[in-house]
Order: C-alpha cells, then structure tokens, then sequence
C-alpha cells in the first residue's frame, strides 16, 4: 500500500506503550504502524518522539467573559497557537449568559468557529441559565449536536448557578451521558473577603489572590462532590489549585466515585508573588482560583504523578494588558472588575514536557495520557483522537526532545501581547503538528489555512472504571 503520507522512524509514544514504527497516512487517518513503509511524501522523524497531538480541553476563545469584555483570541489565532504548542485539537467554551438559549449560545459559537479554526474543534456549553426549557429540550437538542460537556460556575455573579440548578443540571446530564465541569469556588466567601479589602482601600491586582482564599475552593469541591454524588452523576473540578482540593478529587476517586480532576501549568509554574508588581502589572497574572504558593506547586506535581489529575490544561484566558482588555475600566480599575484569566494555550505542552518529562516527573506515556489521550476519553474523542492507533485520525505532534528554546510573547503566536511565562527556558519542543495528516505547523512555518479544522460531534461520557455511588434515597425522590 502506498500512503498519502509517512513519518518515518521516530519513537511512537502513547499513554500505554512506547515503540520504533513508521507511521502510514491515508485520507485523514493512521492505514499503518510498522517498518519500511513508503509514501508519497514522507516526514523523517528519526531522533524525535511521535505522539498523539495535545488535545487542549479547557481554553477560552472568541468568549465574553463573567466581566463582559471579549478574550484576545478568535478561534483563528487560538488554534494557530495551540498548534505551535504541539496541539492538534481544542474544545474551547461556548458560554450561555442569562437571558441566552442554549441553542442560540451554540449557533453564535458555530459562527464564530466555522472557517476560522486551524484545527478541528467543539465546546464545553457553559450553562448559567438553567430554565425549565433548557433543563427539558435545549440541553437534550446540545446532546444530539454533539456537545457532551456542561461547565457550571459556583462563582461570578453573572454566572453562577445555585445547588438546586447544579443538581438538575448535574440529572440532566446523567440522564444523557455528558460530563459535568465546575469552577468550583464559594461566592459567598469571595465577596465577603472582596468587600473587606475594598472597605480598606485595597484594591491592586495583587489583593485579587486574598479575595479568593483556598478554603473557598476546598468548600466548594467538597459541595460539588457531595452533590455529583448524591445523583451518581459524572463531574470534573477543573483548574484544582490547592493541595485540600486535590485531596478531595484524589479521596472521592478513591472510593469510585464519578470524580475527575484538572489543573493547569499557572499553578505548577507561578505563585502569587508574581502578582505582587508595581501598578496594574500585576493583573496579568490575575485568574481565577489565583496563583498559590510553591508549596502548593510541590504538592500538586504530587496529585499529578499519582494520577488524582486526569488532565493538565492551559485555561488559556487571553486578554490583553490595554482598554479592549484587563484594563477595559480604567488604568486604576479595582481588582474586582479586572477580567480573569491568562494567555497559555501556546506554553502548556512544552512547559509540561520540560518540567515533566525532563525533570524525570512523568514518562513519556504518563506526558501523553495528560496532554492527549485522557482528555479524548472524558470528552467523548477517543479512540478518533487522542491516541496513534490504526483508524484513528492522523492528529499527530513530532517533539525534538533535545530541542531548547525560552518562552516568549514572540514565540506564542496568540493575540494576549504577553506570556505570563516569559523566560522559562524549556527542553523539548514540538517541531511538527498534522491534523488529519496535514501539516499544520512543520519547524515554525504555519501551512494549515483558517477553516481546516472541523467541528466535532463527540460521544456520551463513559464512566467505565468507577464503581458510582447510589443512594437509595434518590430511588424514590427521582
Ligand atoms: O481566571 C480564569 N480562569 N478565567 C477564565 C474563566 C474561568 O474561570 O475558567
Ligand atoms: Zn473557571
Ligand atoms: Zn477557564
């Protein structure tokens, strides 16, 4: 057989096994694994590691945020910079504001997303309107569009759900197989720590890591479990950033529950000094839950080499550091009305390889299991995307593990005109990214047009491997 499309002679890697094979591209897809085969064009990859393509699966493009302002990014320049990154495939957010439909809320992201996207994308639905609609035909009418994961806020005033909401909304998609994200943080704990701050006149950037206490998210992990499992339901606390959440993801999967766990490179990599600046530099490195401490980061490496963490990702939040950004209220803005969020979508793979894999925190597999291959199982892509298996999508990202390079706003290529990792110098970069057996980014130059990407419908959430919880009670309340 001939193939449209060979790489040849690297090190296969994926999230079970490493192995030396040729990898054989047709139309789109991996046709075979093995040795001596030939194409019509051919990437020699000998030196290097071929791994499944990042699937980043929390970012936040062409979105308005909980304060009204717009990210940086369209899901033009989000891809192209995921891509440079090593990833082959987003699953962005598509975010219901009260008063909004669902259904509206996923035509406005189509036509944000359609023919601008370098590589294939779908979305998480945020829902912050749960009505008896949405509950009963909208979130169903998502389901058969193919969008199988929900994101709930427990904070943001103009987001949040309360837990009667969480738990229909929690029902509704058990009821259907999605899987059920949180920001978990407790509002009331927020505010009440804002008003006194502000009360003192402390409103720079810096106090932003004060107003949002680690006891707020240790509450509300602890309630959004409880809750999840009261309904047996599927639910992933995304962007973990204390060591008391951690353990609770870590405790509740433990004993079987439907628990799954995210965090992301901002809380292995900064703390909450990198806050402490003069002005409002501050605010660049404003996000929420905000930056810990390092002994937080140590702790968390910990979660991550045990596997309490089923994803690492990027909640790349861009905004830039100007009026159409953070400082969209005035150069003295309070924190309060600052956007949260940072660029990262671009740095989360080499940064994780670098102080992963090349600090002998994670194998290989473990690296690939993180970046790629658990996310296509809990969003519904696998074995389409997220693994190098025959029949799979040839989603493909080729790392020079020896390559060294220091990140930079420069090298990004997004639209957030800073990177709050400026100067980390990494080891290990990815030179090549195909997409269904194209090059999308191949050593630096951009080949991939706006409107490659495709979305993608994705399957119900299985929950193999996790015993559940059942409580009789629900038996006769149902
Ligand atoms: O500060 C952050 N993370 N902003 C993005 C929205 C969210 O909470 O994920
Ligand atoms: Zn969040
Ligand atoms: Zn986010």
């Amino acid at each position: 057989m001939s193939f449209d499309l060979v790489v040849k002679g690297g090190t296969c890697v994926t999230a079970s096994e490493m192995f030396e094979a040729d990898i054989g591209i047709k139309d789109g897809r991996i046709a075979a694994l093995g040795e001596g085969l030939n194409g019509e064009d051919v990437i020699d990859a000998r030196g290097n590691l071929v791994m499944p393509g990042g699937i980043e699966a929390h970012a936040h493009i062409a979105q308005n945020s909980a304060t009204g302002g717009m990210t940086a990014d369209d899901y033009t320049s989000g891809s192209i910079s995921a891509a440079y990154g090593g990833n082959t495939c987003i699953i962005p957010f598509a975010a219901q504001h009260r008063g909004m439909g669902v259904t509206e809320t996923l035509d406005l992201y189509d036509s944000r997303a359609q023919g601008a996207s370098v590589l294939d994308y779908s979305y998480h639905l945020i829902v912050s309107d749960p009505t008896e609609k949405v509950l009963t035909q909208e979130l169903p009418a998502a389901f058969k569009r193919g969008i199988t994961s929900f994101k709930l806020f427990m904070t943001y005033d103009k987001m949040l759900v309360n837990d009667a909401q969480f738990l229909d909304v929690l029902s509704v998609a058990k009821e259907h197989g999605a899987l059920t994200m949180v920001h978990a943080e407790n509002a009331g704990m927020i505010k009440w720590m804002t008003d006194r701050l502000l009360a003192r006149g402390l409103t720079a950037p810096k106090y932003h890591a004060l107003s949002h206490p680690a006891l707020a998210e240790e509450e509300a992990i602890h309630r959004a479990i409880c809750m999840a499992k009261l309904v047996d339901a599927p639910l992933l606390i995304v962007h973990v950033s204390t060591p008391e959440g951690a353990a609770l993801v870590q405790n509740a999967r433990d004993a079987g529950a439907k628990i799954y766990g995210e965090t992301c490179p901002q809380y292995l990599f900064l703390t909450h000094e990198d806050m402490d600046k003069p002005g409002m530099d501050g605010a660049a490195f404003m996000c929420s839950p905000p930056l810990r401490d390092k002994a937080t980061q140590d702790v968390l490496w910990q979660h991550i080499q045990v596997g309490t963490f089923d994803v690492v990702s990027s909640d790349h939040s861009p905004y830039r550091m100007d009026e159409t950004g953070k400082l969209a209220n005035g150069p003295d803005a309070p924190f309060t009305v600052i956007a949260n969020g940072m660029p990262g979508i671009g740095a989360r793979l080499p940064l994780l390889f670098s102080e992963g894999v090349g600090k002998s925190r994670l194998t290989l597999p473990d690296f690939v299991a993180l970046s790629s291959t658990n996310a296509a199982r809990l969003y519904g892509l696998l074995p389409q995307k997220g693994t190098l298996a025959i029949g799979a999508d040839a989603d493909i990202a080729i790392w020079d593990p020896a390559a060294k390079g220091v990140i930079s706003t420069n090298n990004q290529h997004d639209n957030a005109g800073y990177s709050p990792f400026e100067g980390w110098k990494v080891t290990g970069l990815p030179i090549t990214t195909l997409s269904r057996g194209t090059r999308v980014v191949d050593r630096g130059q951009l080949y991939a047009k706006a409107g490659h990407g495709q979305f993608l419908p994705r399957a119900k959430f299985d929950a193999t491997g996790r015993k559940g919880t059942h409580l009789p009670e629900l038996d006769i309340a149902r």
